[in-house]
């Protein structure tokens, strides 16, 4: 039989999941999330989230894969043998050809802009010529399926050919310098005029403004951004050799995701309020403010266009995990079968995203509840599918798995001391299940009002 396929390193699994995690998720859909549900409530509710929910599912996750060293729905065939928790692998796969079918399409746009600012023709506009020349684009058919096409083509190759060899080297380099362009980033949108406001709105909470739709919407962005609840983590654990220790890598992605969303949330808010955008602009607001950060400085373009790189490549690395869980399961470690499946799966996945891509030009009038296809594809996927999976995934583990068997998980690579193991079984066991529940249940009241 041949050897499974593991990291190469135990950093090269940080590197993986991080970059699962760090995506678009924290870049575009943080600042756009917490623009619409009122800033710094929004932040607030999303970090206590992160560090009481996502953290200890995250490491549900990453005991289920490395224990059972399989794909998503395997693995829960192995714990759980003759009943239907293989189910849960099935909604994975379900919950990450919608979400990557949207999430192509805004990669897609992030390839827009690197062919405009390869063409340069960018620079020197004013904030509304930004908008315009933007917003002209995704309303395009051709050039926002194109595109799209163009996202899920890098995906599909990448994972075709193993997400080892690609993902892991070219992480190593890439992940630190986006960090660095961050920082100059933003040093230019806080040294803009009206900082003071963009602060504000991301950092003083004001509690009125957290309705119970805002909740929800931080419980869906703290999963979004951990990539929880589909089972991409379980799959990416799966490769992980038996002395890493896993406490110690769900810790590093966790700070490092909240990071990257402070990071974003500083470089974006000063500058929307500087340049009189609208924080609630929705999907299109990192797009609408970038070009304007980097114009007027010096070098601006050069920057803009590594930013845009990093960016994109931030955005392939979690596309790559979605594609990676369907091609795991479908493959079973079988390299033909790998091609077959990845492009298959990918090229569906395209054509499923067409009318997302078409939301905001053609089909920006076709309403289902209320929402474009994109828009509800997102909804979908964040506020049902991912909560969903999580509420099952912590379900799981406390139930179908032997506590001896879990610590021994925890502890090995490096010790944990009893009580946060303890700690971190009982919030999955009791905590997380009913906090879940309860914010899904104030959607079903807020339905009841849209309906
Ligand atoms: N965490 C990714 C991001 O923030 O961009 C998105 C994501 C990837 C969600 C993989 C879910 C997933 F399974």
């Amino acid at each position: 039989m041949k050897e499974k396929e593991q990291w190469s390193s135990r950093f090269g699994f940080i590197l993986a999941a991080a970059g699962s995690a760090i995506g678009l998720g924290a870049i575009w859909k943080f600042p756009y999330v917490a623009g619409m549900n009122g800033g710094g409530a929004f932040l607030f509710v999303f970090l206590f989230f992160t560090l009481f929910l996502g953290l200890p599912l995250l490491l549900a996750e990453f005991v289920i894969g490395r224990n059972t060293q399989s794909d998503a729905v395997s693995a829960y065939k192995m714990i759980a043998p003759g009943t239907k928790w293989h189910f849960l692998g099935y909604l994975g796969m379900a919950t990450s050809f919608l979400l990557l079918s949207f999430y192509s399409v805004i990669g897609g746009w992030i390839i827009y802009y690197l062919f405009k600012t390869l063409t340069g023709s960018l620079s020197g506009l004013t904030p509304d010529q930004y908008s315009a020349v933007f917003e002209g684009a995704i309303s395009n058919p051709g050039i926002s399926i194109t595109v799209h096409f163009l996202f899920m083509l890098l995906t599909i190759i990448v994972v075709a050919n193993g997400v080892q060899k690609g993902i892991e080297r070219a992480s190593r380099v890439m992940m630190p310098v986006l960090f660095l362009l961050f920082i100059v980033l933003i040093i230019r949108s806080l040294t803009l005029p009206n900082v003071i406001q963009g602060l504000t709105f991301l950092f003083e909470p004001d509690f009125s403004k957290l309705t119970s739709g805002a909740i929800l919407a931080a419980l869906g962005q703290s999963f979004f951004t951990l990539s929880i609840g589909v089972s991409v983590m379980v799959t990416y654990s799966s490769y992980v050799p038996k002395e890493e220790s896993l406490p110690k890598a769900a810790l590093s992605i966790v700070f490092l995701n909240i990071f990257v969303v402070i990071l974003a949330g500083l470089a974006i808010f000063p500058a929307v309020f500087s340049f009189g955008l609208q924080p609630n602009a929705g999907p299109v607001l990192l797009f609408q403010v970038l070009p304007n950060v980097f114009n007027h400085m010096p070098f601006g373009m050069l920057f803009f266009l590594a930013f845009i790189l990093l960016f994109l490549f931030a955005s392939l690395t979690s596309a790559f995990s979605m594609l990676e869980l369907q091609v795991a399961i479908l493959a079973k470690g079988d390299e033909h079968l790998r091609k077959k499946w990845a492009w298959i799966i990918g090229l569906s996945i395209f054509l499923l995203g067409i009318p997302s891509a078409l939301s905001f030009g053609p089909l920006s009038d076709i309403h289902i509840f209320g929402k474009t296809f994109f828009d509800v594809a997102d909804y979908l996927v964040s506020n049902v599918l991912m909560p969903l999976g999580a509420f099952f995934i912590s379900i799981f583990v406390p139930l179908k798995m032997k506590k001896s068997v879990l610590f021994s998980e925890l502890d090995s690579g490096n010790t944990i001391p009893l009580f946060l193991f303890n700690v971190w079984f009982y919030i999955l066991r009791y905590v997380a299940p009913v906090a879940i529940l309860l914010v899904l249940f104030d959607v079903l009241g807020i339905w009841d009002k849209i309906l």
